[in-house]
């Protein structure tokens, strides 16, 4: 088989924050899965960058008091220093603030310009009248329009799930200065995505660029239509300027997946790769993006249509997974699970996560649990108790009574044959990142290698008299499959198997389909090569995790609305409440929202404008009853007097309920 040429993405963090165990899933899953590769005799490239641009970057920066270009730069280093000790090899690391990725941005976008792909419009938004800039609906707070709950985000709201524009949401406040939001026109660019439904119909549904459930999820998109994308931002923006468009820059969803270019392209400049071959046209080159679930609409609708529409290569595949939960619950920070990388490596080797998730992973896109009884118990058992045992049971008497030298024939060259057969299977799990199913495999076959010196008894024949050479054979056969073991599990524990590899005096392992068994070859000193989780350790890091500000915390999720503040009885007795039948209801010229209501409260008749068009036709209305308030200032409005407030309950549109009081109450009695 020829060697493949294979380019390989993890989706860009944000240089705004560190990376956390939520981040690594993907990470680590991107990284077995390039070293696989590597290992296999592919040719590999893994590549990454910052996510650089977008407004929570700039903030930050004006609130630590630094420029956007000095927060990314301490940012990357952290961003690579954790990579580094979670042994995320990267190919090349760059940023989506470089000259690389400005070149590409502007020139997919002039293409896209060019072919009629870009349109402008006027749009409305929500504008900071302090800081002098529009507010991204993440930086906008208030109460919720439909259940009141306070501290609610512009989009959507954490207590009722309502989603909504942040123009509904009462008493805003832009969280960046604290004052109230107003509306302000702007000019905006947009990506006709509809131009390329089409072609995204057969690129999404073609086999193998999508997993079965996200092509399902882009049917139902595509078949609901797509719209207009909007990719421009205004100043004040970190990001780049648009060309001819001053004061206009890219959206940062633009430039983010452009950066896997750039970074690419930063890496051809060092090491003389050709461009084109792994982003032309027709280029053969497979590329894969790993990416979490919720950013599928930006690597599966947008990035392909883009690539196409600029004349550029499309995604060989991209390759979905879940979110990371811990203990079966969403990471949270005043429980101590929201574990930042820098926390877990201050405590616990690396290996160990890596391998829990390796473990744990399918190529669907399902949430991963990370349950630390479960990573204990399972890390223990695994790779401390079956695989790294088998080379501390074995290598002892070799030392001791074989001057370190393994035996010049091999034992059960079956037994090494069904080791090396397990290859096939193990390789196609790796490929089709089942990498769950392949730690299976590959302690399935660590199971059988225990059980062949459980079976041989080493100890019991290492007492015998003239038993040395079986006594050699026995522990040599235990290294040699202790060798394979660290072979599959490679791309998993690199640094176990480094270790390994020192230990037994070998070269790199390439993938094991045709390894001989080591024979007359001398071996290093045996030294723990894997140690056994500690629980307080596990503690230590969740400690070290949680959160104590009030503020971090999840708010308290309700149901209804909050109780409003007490009030003396006599505050009560001022409203006079009234029995009301509804003699007539009719809708109101040129009102939306308005019915206009005739009352009787006894020894008068009253007009009410009531807001409950939404909820009832008029014809529903007459002869009921209800409740009005009577005493309420006669209110002057564009359609005549309002004379009362009929009481209705609900949270607006379809959903009102008019109150309605009990048979035998009559026209003008007071509730009370
Ligand atoms: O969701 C995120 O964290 C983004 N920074 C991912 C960008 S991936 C790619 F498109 F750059
Ligand atoms: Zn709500």
């Amino acid at each position: 088989m020829s060697e493949r040429k294979i380019l390989v993405t993890s989706a860009l963090p944000y240089a705004n924050g560190p990376i956390h165990l939520g981040h690594l899933v993907e990470y680590i899953q991107t990284d077995i899965w390039s070293r696989f590769q590597k290992q296999r005799g592919n040719h590999c490239l893994y590549i990454c960058a910052d996510d650089a641009h977008g407004t929570p970057i700039m903030l930050r920066a004006d609130k630590e008091g630094i420029t956007p270009e000095q927060l990314i730069a301490n940012v990357e280093k952290e961003h690579r220093a954790d990579f580094d000790g979670f042994g995320v090899a990267f190919d090349n690391f760059h940023s989506t603030h470089s000259e690389e990725n400005k070149h590409f941005s502007s020139l997919i976008y002039t293409r896209l310009r060019e072919d009629g792909h870009i349109s402008k419009r006027t749009i409305t938004q929500a504008y900071d009248p302090v800081k002098n800039m529009f507010l991204p609906d993440r930086f906008i707070k208030g109460e919720c329009p439909k259940c009141g709950a306070k501290d609610q985000y512009g989009d959507n709201c954490e207590a009722c799930g309502a989603t909504y524009s942040p123009i509904e949401l009462k008493n805003a406040v832009s969280v960046v200065s604290g004052e109230k939001p107003i509306e302000k026109d702007s000019e905006h660019y947009f990506f006709d995505l509809a131009d390329f439904t089409e072609m995204l119909e057969s690129w999404t549904k073609a086999e193998g660029h999508l997993q079965t459930e996200v092509r399902n999820k882009m049917a139902e998109w595509l078949d609901n239509g797509l719209h207009q994308w909007d990719i421009s931002r205004d100043k004040p923006y970190f990001g780049f300027e648009i060309p001819d468009a001053p004061g206009k820059y890219f959206y940062v969803w633009l430039d983010a997946p452009i950066g896997y270019m750039a970074s690419f392209k930063n890496l051809c400049d060092k090491q003389g790769l050709d461009f084109d071959e792994y982003w032309g046209k027709d280029s053969d080159v497979e590329l894969y993006h790993f990416i979490g679930k919720d950013i599928i609409y930006f690597h599966a609708l947008f990035w392909p249509a883009m690539l196409h529409g600029a004349g550029f290569r499309t995604p060989s595949a991209v390759f979905s997974h879940g979110f990371l939960t811990v203990n079966g619950e969403k990471m949270s920070k005043s429980r101590g699970t929201f574990i930042k990388a820098r926390t877990y490596l201050e405590h616990l080797n690396p290996e160990y996560l890596r391998y829990y998730f390796a473990a744990k992973l399918t190529n669907g896109i399902d949430d991963l649990d990370l349950n630390f009884d479960d990573f204990s118990q399972r890390v223990n058992s695994d790779l401390v108790g079956k695989v790294v045992n088998i080379a501390s049971r074995s290598s002892g008497f070799i030392k001791k009574r074989f001057e370190g030298k393994l035996s010049p024939t091999c034992a059960e060259p079956e037994l090494f044959q069904q080791f090396i057969d397990a290859n096939t299977v193990i390789a196609e799990l790796y490929e089709n990142r089942e990498f769950g199913k392949a730690m299976r495999e590959i302690m399935a076959l660590a199971d059988k290698a225990n059980q062949y010196i459980d079976e041989k008894k080493p100890w019991l024949v290492a007492k015998e008299e003239g038993k040395d050479t079986e006594l050699h054979n026995i522990c040599s056969m235990g290294i040699n499959l202790f060798r394979l073991l660290v072979a599959y599990l490679k791309p998993v524990i690199p640094v176990l198997a480094e270790n390994s590899e020192d230990f037994l005096n070998i070269e790199a392992q390439v993938w094991p389909s045709a390894a001989q068994p080591l024979l007359d070859h001398e071996i290093k000193k045996f030294k723990p090569l894997m140690t056994r989780v500690e629980q307080d350790k596990i503690e230590a890091i969740v400690e070290a995790s949680k959160d104590n500000l009030i503020t971090e915390q999840q708010p308290e999720i309700k149901k209804c609305e909050p109780i409003a503040e007490e009030i003396e009885f006599d505050d009560f007795a001022k409203i006079d409440l009234r029995i009301a039948k509804i003699i007539k209801a009719e809708h109101v010229k040129g009102a939306d929202k308005l019915l206009q209501l005739t009352v009787d409260i006894g020894d008068e008749t009253r007009n009410v404008f009531a807001g409950i068009k939404s909820a009832y036709a008029p014809e529903e209305l007459e002869g009921k009853m209800t409740v009005v308030v009577a005493n309420l200032k006669p209110r002057k409005m564009r359609f005549g007097l309002s004379e009362g407030m009929v009481l209705a309950a609900g949270p607006g549109g379809k959903e009102l309920w008019v109150l309605n009081p009990d048979e035998g109450a009559q026209p003008g009695m007071r509730v009370k």
